[in-house]
């Protein structure tokens, strides 16, 4: 996808939505969801496919506990509607490691709880309104990126709808781009919706450097698999960073993806996640927000930065300051990598 398409998709969200704009907007979220796992049955919902991943299942009732607890409880001052769920269902409490051993809900109870925390929603942000429209914002993102999460659990199964993975190509030659030293602005600006870690936009000095006009593809593999044109896919960091090597070149880092993104020179973005050599670590200035497990929890040397979003990623959520994070030895992530090397 072009930079331009990734820019459209931070005007979609227009700030402080009525009640009914940020309805639609979660509905539309909702059935996304309910699409992509229309073609399972309740035994693969429930089923533990890989032990990094939870029970799509877990999945389904964790996105309705979120928009329980942000909307109707902390935005709108309710009572919880399922308080002896909370626990089992947040991210930071119940790691994905035991999610398959405790009672969780059946697929058709999380369905159920997935509508009645929706109603109850509809009334709170009737009631209340949508404030500056971020916590409505955050709820549908979170839901969109629980699907890409739950495509990566469907995709270890062998378990992905119809017709997906969709990769596409990406055509084009291997060339270098010259990108001059200099400074730009990083992170999200103060206006559209943007996630605590991409704040506060801040300058960035960068000395001269090479970065590759396209992913790396499966052309440039050796005995690997699939169309030669095709982004390299699921691999870790170390393997990114090793491919990188192997061909005289490094990953950049997410500054150097970021001014080149924005400088709208890169090809194929969008289309697998970029591995950068870049540790997950918070902006100078940074401020948690709304909730430091969002986060912050994760700063420091365990997880390196992805950049760009894949195919699977809703064009909602990949902004050229989105930051994705995960820990080097995952391949469970649609991620490839791009080359950068120092400028000649
Ligand atoms: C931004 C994809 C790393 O999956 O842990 C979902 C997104 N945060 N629920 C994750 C997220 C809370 C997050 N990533
Ligand atoms: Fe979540």
């Amino acid at each position: 996808m072009a930079p331009t398409a990734l820019r459209q998709a931070e005007a979609v969200q227009s700030r402080a939505p009525t009640p009914e704009g940020a309805l639609e907007a979660l509905s539309d979220a909702r059935n996304r969801t309910f699409t992509l796992v229309a073609h399972l049955d309740d035994e693969q919902l429930a089923e533990t496919h890989s032990s990094i991943m939870s029970p799509l299942a877990w999945d389904l009732a964790h996105i309705a506990a979120y928009e329980d607890l942000w909307i109707s409880h902390r935005h709108a001052g309710m009572e919880l509607l399922r308080a002896d769920l909370a626990e089992r269902y947040d991210a930071f409490e119940t790691p994905r490691s035991i999610r398959g051993e405790i009672e969780l809900l059946d697929p058709s109870q999380a369905r159920e709880y997935m509508t009645d925390v929706r109603t109850r929603a509809a009334k709170a942000l009737k009631g209340v309104g949508t404030g500056d429209g971020t916590i409505c914002e955050m709820v549908v993102r979170h839901e969109l990126q629980h699907s890409e999460t739950m495509r990566q659990t469907m995709a270890l199964a062998g378990l992905l709808p119809p017709g997906e993975p969709c990769l596409p190509t990406v055509d084009g030659e291997d060339e270098w781009i010259d990108v001059p030293a200099g400074t730009f602005e990083m992170g999200a600006g103060r206006d559209d919706f943007a996630y605590d870690n991409e704040r506060p936009r801040h300058t960035v000095e960068l000395g001269p450097f090479q970065i590759a006009r396209r992913p790396v593809t499966n052309a440039s593999r050796p005995g690997a698999s699939g169309d030669p044109d095709a982004p390299v896919c699921h691999i870790s960091w170390h393997e990114a960073d090793e491919l990188a090597r192997a061909q005289g070149a490094r990953l950049p880092s997410e500054a150097e993806w970021e001014k080149a993104a924005k400088l709208g020179v890169l090809d194929g973005v969008g289309v697998v996640w970029e591995w950068t050599s870049s540790f997950f670590g918070p902006y100078p200035g940074f401020e948690a927000h709304p909730y430091k497990e969002y986060s912050e929890v994760f700063f420091g040397e365990g997880y390196r930065v992805l950049r760009g979003g894949s195919w699977a990623t809703s064009p909602r959520v990949k902004t050229l300051t989105f930051r994705n994070w995960d820990l080097p030895i995952r391949r469970q992530i649609f991620a490839g990598l791009r080359l950068a090397r120092d400028a000649a």
